[in-house]
């Protein structure tokens, strides 16, 4: 079965197979790399790692104007709610926590980061998603620092990791390839970078990295152009 993964810069990503379209912490509108604007996206399920801006900014727009159903920890969920969203459109979650549904399974995973709304207010802990859709498991580690238990995130056999490599806020170059290590997964993507200044990095540069570093493919994307899992 074919699934597509697209990357709108930052960490905002689409995971397209036949049956549905999977959203991963959309933020579009103010992004300075999305190249379509919140009115233009699809979803059919939402992701949502954490309540930071960066991640949350079009979750409210997308999912009224679509009906998405959005996966999220129980805090994000309870302001969803406030926000207009249909508790049946919202599926509340949390660490270590997962959700079978008709196309595949969402599990949500461990991250070391923080997670606060807009206004200041709390919201709950930070997550990466692991995702079994059309034969494939896909994790995305969301915002977070390196952490050994990657290793066990990885026993699962991973297809594809999306890592972030911007660092400062998150895990930067060094520590993803020690991150591809315990992952051990087959194919890297990586997130959360050249969205501003302070997160610039080179991905031409990790790429040759992981390739000497480690047994895993590199794939680099182009915001707002498909690649075929
Ligand atoms: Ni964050
Ligand atoms: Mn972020």
């Amino acid at each position: 079965m074919t699934l597509e993964l697209t990357w709108w810069g930052h960490a905002c990503f689409t995971l397209k197979s036949p049956q549905q379209t999977i959203l991963i912490d959309p933020f579009f509108d103010q992004s300075p790399t999305a190249p379509i604007k919140a009115a233009q996206a699809e979803a059919d399920f939402i992701l949502q790692t954490h309540a930071h801006f960066d991640h949350l900014a079009d979750t409210v727009p997308i999912a009224l104007r679509t009906g998405a159903t959005v996966l999220a920890n129980f805090e994000i969920c309870e302001w969803l709610k406030c926000q207009g969203i249909a508790d049946e459109k919202l599926i509340a979650m949390n660490l270590g926590g997962g959700v079978s549904l008709p196309w595949g399974r969402v599990k949500m995973t461990l991250a070391h980061h923080s997670s606060s709304f807009p206004d200041g207010s709390y919201g709950g802990s930070p997550c990466g998603f692991l995702v079994e859709v059309a034969d494939r498991k896909i994790y995305f580690a969301g915002d977070t620092a390196l952490f050994f238990d990657m290793k066990l995130i990885g026993l699962v056999g991973l297809d594809v990791a999306v890592l972030p490599i911007g660092d400062l806020f998150t895990m930067g170059p060094a520590d993803s390839i020690e991150a591809i290590k315990l992952l051990n997964c087959r194919r890297v993507v990586p997130s959360h970078y050249n969205t501003w200044p302070p997160i610039r990095q080179d991905a031409a540069t990790w790429a040759d990295r992981v390739r000497s570093h480690t047994a895993c493919d590199p794939l680099v994307l182009e915001p707002g152009f498909p690649i075929e899992l």
